[in-house]
């Protein structure tokens, strides 16, 4: 079976990604699968990689990234568009057929439903969540009304677009003060934490206007959320093989590191934060978080697979953060640890989920 990796991308968490792909590779059954490392530059050029796993690696606190240089290869387009030209079901001549594309993308581009559309319009097979799925879990706040509508609890938030904050950030900064406490602005379409900020007071007007221009760098369109005082909890999901209900793993809490205010970029890569799993809480909240995991799957009509992230509040409720349709695959990623807890381990969560996308 021929798989096409797809890995790099045009979004802020390239780095991730070439991270991700370098763990799945390199445990990859090759006796079974044929690997066709497709990189993509962060300007979105394709090239065909070496598939080296040992640069895809965090080394010395570096991140790696795709170089159309130094890499492999430079495919002969390096345009979408002229993408599009390939027979379907293949990926670019020079390649020849593959069998399923697995895009171990983050973040927009790759994660948002656009190159998902493009292997639909090839006629390619493709892991995990379609367009639509994909694109409603990116957006922050499509997701959350789309949670909404399903009863799910979330915490409260404020949604700007560029024409709002440009127009009427009065009413934007009104309804900003009005959630109270402690606030996170974060770009509405964007992983990984990057460009999120914690402001402490929602009512601080400055804070919240440079918060809220650093998350714009990020993507025009921003949310400001309600900080939930508690716990942060992640469950692994998996589409059931035999058409049966979702699949979920044995939740984890993440336990951030010393010095961290919250879970971002550096908390979350280049630190000790570590992971419980099986969370340790009350019974009744694990199979509240598993159950909603299952859920929150389906209430997006996700494909495949997912880690949906939780807040155990103090007030003993559970919260759905946000749904990741490609979650971070890298070492110190929960979601193949949550299901090597749960007897799936790492080999065979990459098994399942090609499995999934061939049936
Ligand atoms: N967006 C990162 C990769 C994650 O959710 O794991
Ligand atoms: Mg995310």
């Amino acid at each position: 079976t021929r798989v096409a990796v797809v890995f790099g991308g045009r979004s802020s968490e390239h780095e991730i990604s070439c991270v991700t792909a370098g763990g799945v590779m390199s445990v990859i059954d090759t006796d079974r699968y044929e690997i066709v490392p497709i990189g993509i530059t962060r300007e979105g050029n394709w090239v065909l990689t070496s598939g080296d796993t040992e640069r895809l690696a965090i080394t010395d606190g570096r991140l790696p990234v795709v170089d159309a240089t130094g890499m492999g290869l430079a495919l002969p387009f390096d345009a979408p568009s002229e993408l599009l030209l390939v027979e379907p079901g293949a990926v670019p001549e020079r390649l020849g057929r593959v069998d399923v594309v697995l895009p171990l993308l983050h973040g927009p581009f790759g994660e948002d439903g656009t190159v998902q559309g493009l292997f639909e319009m090839m006629g390619a097979r493709y892991a995990g969540a379609g367009v639509l799925a994909s694109a409603a879990s990116m957006d922050k706040v499509v997701s959350k009304a789309l949670l909404a509508g399903h009863g799910i609890r979330q915490c409260g938030f404020v949604a700007a677009t560029d024409r709002q904050w440009l127009r009427e950030r009065k009413r934007v900064l009104d309804d900003i003060a009005e959630l109270g406490g402690t606030v996170f602005v974060k770009p509405a379409r964007a992983g990984s934490s990057v460009g999120v900020a914690k402001v402490n007071d929602a009512t601080d007007t400055d804070t919240v206007i440079a918060a809220v221009e650093a998350a714009r760098e990020h993507d025009p369109k921003v949310i400001v959320e309600q900080a939930i005082v508690g716990r942060e909890i992640e469950c692994g999901v998996l589409e059931a093989l035999d058409g049966g209900a979702p699949e979920v793993s044995q939740p984890a809490e993440i336990h951030i590191a010393d010095g961290f205010d919250f879970y971002d970029f550096e908390a979350k890569y280049l630190s000790t934060s570590s992971l419980t799993i099986p969370a340790d809480l009350p019974a009744a909240a694990v199979e509240e978080v598993r159950r909603l995991a299952a859920r929150t799957f389906e209430a997006v009509g996700c494909e495949g697979l997912a880690r949906v992230d939780f807040f155990y509040g103090d007030d003993g409720k559970v919260y759905v953060n946000e749904i990741n349709t490609m979650p971070g695959f890298t070492p110190t990623s929960a979601f193949p640890k949550m299901w090597a807890a749960s007897g799936v381990d790492y080999p065979s969560l990459i098994d399942r989920i090609l499995q999934t996308a061939l049936r």
